[in-house]
Formats: structure tokens, C-alpha cells, sequence
């Protein structure tokens, strides 16, 4: 039998992307050299369309013509590897889709490399984690829009839905694909970052237990801030521990990993000039985590600030917090939403921003309720540099920023650290100066390097002999 498209990666992820492929009546080949995983696809898909290979050409031929073979391999120098063990099997026109989370550049590169020998590179960004592929993952796909045309019907079909809307659409040129979900992820690493400080403010300074914590949080996913980061959050704080006695979040290490797709995007956005602070400070603070030894050290020499505050003011606090936390996420959205639009329009991508904002809506890890604003408000301008500009947004964050501040001020005052909280607000202030002491470091750039200045009174180009 002749099946309709391959795999090759039978992980967690890419087991369950064959398994919702054939759920959708599509006939899917799975390839992996762990003939572990090979066998356990063939037993996850009994009865089902689909059957697991260990030998590649065998699996390459397997396959209907012209082919579809995706991967969902580790990023980096194995989708190299794994695309030359591909080619001698290759014929025209046959689609190669990188559904991991590889580095824009290195799809653009293969991309490039591949079209020179009549094949297609397609970057195919996934999010939803193992529950998403399996059940409907939010899909980003970008690249040739022929080969995008074919490969359309099954993405739609596997994709979530929200009211029956897929979750994928097409995200334009090149490395599109991949690059918005490199901004999706740097959101991510914001908007968990922002959660996490909420948490610091709310254990250290105002004594929350996790089961308080657990009903602050499933409370707040019932208004604005819904999303699926704030439920997790919820559910986390009412695991008990199963080694143990007491909550598991008490007995995880805090220390945060990464596998730097958020700083990936940080210096993206160094390198052609978005300012995304919030994100920037979220790999940061991972960063900071992580050196656990050098603050356990420091935390003996610079002792703690304690300032608890009373049952009545709780309340008051945990609304404040609330209101600081939407006000937050609205400005991490617009960070990365507008470093998109610089970007597309930088790297001829064609991104819709709407249509972004739509498939963002469900099965990826930054699904809020948010969101469905933000695509309206693309929706009455499509052109939209800044969602801060639009009329859906300038009155939630005119009301909401008071907090964003009072909250940042206490964090300073009480020695909290709130970074991407900072880091928001910080965007804000600045983003709505009319007037920034720029003009100084313009000056300083002329005294001792002749860089030059221009005039707010002149047209040109000036110097002064300092
Ligand atoms: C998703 C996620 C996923 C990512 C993890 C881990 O959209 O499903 O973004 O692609 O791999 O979130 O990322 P870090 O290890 O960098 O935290």
C-alpha cells in the first residue's frame, strides 16, 4: 500500500501527529531508527492506517508520489542529517516539512539549498505540546505557497478549531513558518515569566498558600486573563506531591531550563531593531534562575525585605495584581506582534497579522481569551503597527497600567524582582514619550566620535567641535 504521507521522528510529538493524521483518514508512514518507537506506533495504530518503518528507503517508497515527508526531529544539525540520508530517495517536486522548532535562518538556508535540486523545504512551526498534536495543535506554516496549497487540506483537517475555524493558515514566505513560531514561543517565555512573578507577589507578600493560589488562578481564567498558561498555572498548584507529603510546586527546583527559542527571538530583534523588553527579560530571568549556587550565596550576604500586608488588603492585592498581569500580556503581545510586522515586512514574508492572531486563538500554549480582541483589532485596521494604537486596546491599558506601575513599585520597594513586569511597563513609557533624553546620547556620539547629529529645527546632517 502507497501512503499518503510519512514521518520521521516517532517521539511523543511525532507519534501523535500520525495518530491525529489518521484520525483524519489520511494514511500516514512513520520512520525511526529506534525500532522501539517504530514498534510503538505500530501498536498505538492498530487498526489505523498507518504502520512504522526502520529502514528508510523501504519508508521512502512506501510513499505516494509526489511525497510528503515531514519531520519532527531535534532542531539543528540532525534535520541536516536527516535531509541527506532523504535526498538519493528524493524525486521532483517531493515536499520535505520541518514541523520542529528549528532556527529561521537554518530553514531559510535549506530552503534555498533544496529548491536548487527541485525539492521543497517547507518550516511547519507546532504548538500544543504532546496533547496538541495529538488532539489539534495551532500550525504555523510558511514557505512556497504551491507546495503549501497541497499540503493545506491535512493541516486544516489535524489542526484545533475554534468555532470551527482551523488554527492554521498559511504564514507567508521563506521561513515564515518558523519565524512566527520563534515570536509565539518568545511570547510564551513572557507571558510564563509574568505568571511567575504574579506568584512571587502573591506567596511572598501576601502569604497565599498554593490553595489559595490554585483558586486565585482558576478564578482568574474565568475573566480576561483566560488563557491556557493561567489554567495550567491553576491545576499545578493542586497537584500533591506523589513521592512525598505536601504540593509538588513546593518541591521543584527553581531553576528554569530553555531550549532558546525566546533567545533566539531577542536577538532577532537586537539584530534588526524591535524592542521587545518583556521577552528579552524573561530569558534573562531564566538565565538568573539557573545560576542557583551564586544566589543561595548572595541570599546570606543581602538579606531579605519583609513587608507583609493585612486579610483586607489581600483582596484589594490580588486584584491589583490581576489588573497589573492583563496589562502586562496586552504590552508583551504588542512587543511581539509588532516585531512580526517589522520582520515580515524586513524578510518579504507577507505575514497577516490577523490571520496570526486567529490561529493563535486555539491548541498553541499562548491561547487566550486576548487574543480574539487583538484579532478583531487587526480585523478594523489591517495595516496596525502597534495593537497599543488601536481603539480596541488605548482604553484597557490607559485603566489598567496604573496597576502595572504600583505593582512594579512595590517590587523595587520590597526587593521582588518582577523583570518582564518592569520590562513592560518600561516599553510603555517609553513607546508613549513624546520626548526621550536620546538627544543627549546623540550629542555624547558627536563630542567624542564625530557621529553627527540632525536638528529638530533643521533639515540635514550636523557636527560641532565640541
Ligand atoms: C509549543 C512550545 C514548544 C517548546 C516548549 C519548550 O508551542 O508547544 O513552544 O514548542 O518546545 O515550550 O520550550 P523551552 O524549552 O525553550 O522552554
Amino acid at each position: 500500500m502507497q501512503y499518503n504521507y510519512g514521518m520521521i521522528g516517532l517521539g511523543t510529538m511525532g507519534c501523535n501527529l500520525v495518530l491525529n493524521m489518521s484520525d483524519h483518514n489520511f494514511s500516514v508512514a512513520g520512520y525511526d531508527k529506534d525500532m522501539k518507537k517504530t514498534e510503538n506506533l505500530n501498536i498505538l495504530g492498530e487498526g489505523k492506517n498507518v504502520k512504522g518503518f526502520n529502514d528508510v528507503a523501504t519508508f521512502v517508497l512506501s510513499l505516494e508520489l509526489p511525497r510528503v515527508i515531514m519531520l519532527l526531529v531535534p532542531a539543528g544539525p540532525i534535520v541536516d542529517a536527516v535531509v541527506k540520508d532523504l535526498k538519493p530517495f528524493l524525486g521532483k517536486e517531493d515536499i520535505i516539512v520541518d514541523c520542529g522548532n528549528s532556527h529561521f535562518t537554518d530553514t531559510q538556508r535549506r530552503i534555498d539549498e533544496l529548491e536548487k535540486e527541485g525539492l521543497h523545504f517547507f518550516g511547519l512551526g507546532v504548538s500544543g505540546g504532546e496533547k496538541g498534536a495529538r488532539f489539534g495543535p495551532s500550525i504555523m506554516p510558511g514557505g512556497n505557497v504551491d507546495a503549501y496549497k497541497r499540503l493545506a487540506p491535512m493541516l486544516e483537517a489535524i489542526a484545533a478549531k475554534i468555532n470551527d475555524v482551523p488554527c492554521t493558515a498559511y504564514m507567508g514566505t521563506g521561513a515564515a513558518g518558523h519565524y512566527v513560531k520563534m515570536v509565539h514561543n518568545g511570547i510564551e517565555y513572557a507571558a510564563m515569566e509574568m505568571i511567575a512573578e504574579t506568584y512571587h507577589l502573591l506567596k511572598k507578600h501576601a502569604g497565599l498558600s498554593n490553595e489559595e493560589l490554585h483558586t486565585v488562578f482558576a478564578t482568574w481564567n474565568k475573566g480576561r486573563l483566560q488563557s491556557f498558561l493561567v489554567e495550567i498555572t491553576a491545576t499545578i498548584f493542586a497537584e500533591k506531591d506523589d513521592v512525598g507529603e505536601g504540593m509538588l510546586i513546593d518541591k521543584i527546583k527553581d531553576t528554569a531550563k530553555q531550549k532558546g527559542t525566546g533567545a533566539w527571538m531577542s536577538q532577532d530583534a537586537m539584530a534588526t531593531g524591535s524592542p521587545i523588553p518583556s521577552i528579552d527579560a524573561s530569558v534573562t530571568a531564566r538565565i538568573l534562575s539557573s545560576m542557583r549556587n551564586d544566589r543561595l550565596v548572595a541570599s546570606n550576604i543581602f538579606s531579605d525585605i519583609d513587608i507583609s500586608i493585612t486579610t483586607d488588603d489581600k483582596l484589594n492585592f490580588i486584584k491589583m495584581v490581576e489588573d497589573a498581569l492583563y496589562s502586562a500580556f496586552i504590552l508583551t503581545y504588542a512587543q511581539g506582534l509588532s516585531m512580526l510586522k517589522t520582520s515580515s515586512d524586513n524578510y518579504k514574508y507577507h505575514t497577516d497579522l490577523k490571520t496570526v492572531a486567529t490561529i493563535w486563538r486555539g491548541g498553541c500554549i499562548i491561547r487566550a481569551a486576548m487574543l480574539e480582541d487583538i484579532m478583531q483589532a487587526y480585523e478594523q485596521e489591517p495595516t496596525l503597527k502597534n495593537i497599543l494604537n488601536s481603539d480596541m486596546f488605548i482604553e484597557k491599558i490607559k485603566l489598567s497600567q496604573a496597576s502595572l506601575r504600583k505593582i512594579v513599585q512595590l517590587g523595587a520597594q520590597i526587593g521582588i524582582p518582577l523583570p518582564s513586569f518592569s520590562a513592560s511597563l518600561n516599553y510603555f513609557d517609553a513607546y508613549k514619550s513624546a520626548w526621550l533624553p536620546a538627544n543627549l546620547i546623540q550629542a555624547q556620539r558627536d563630542f567624542f566620535g564625530a557621529h553627527t547629529y540632525e536638528r529638530l529645527d533643521k533639515e540635514g546632517v550636523f557636527h560641532t567641535q565640541w
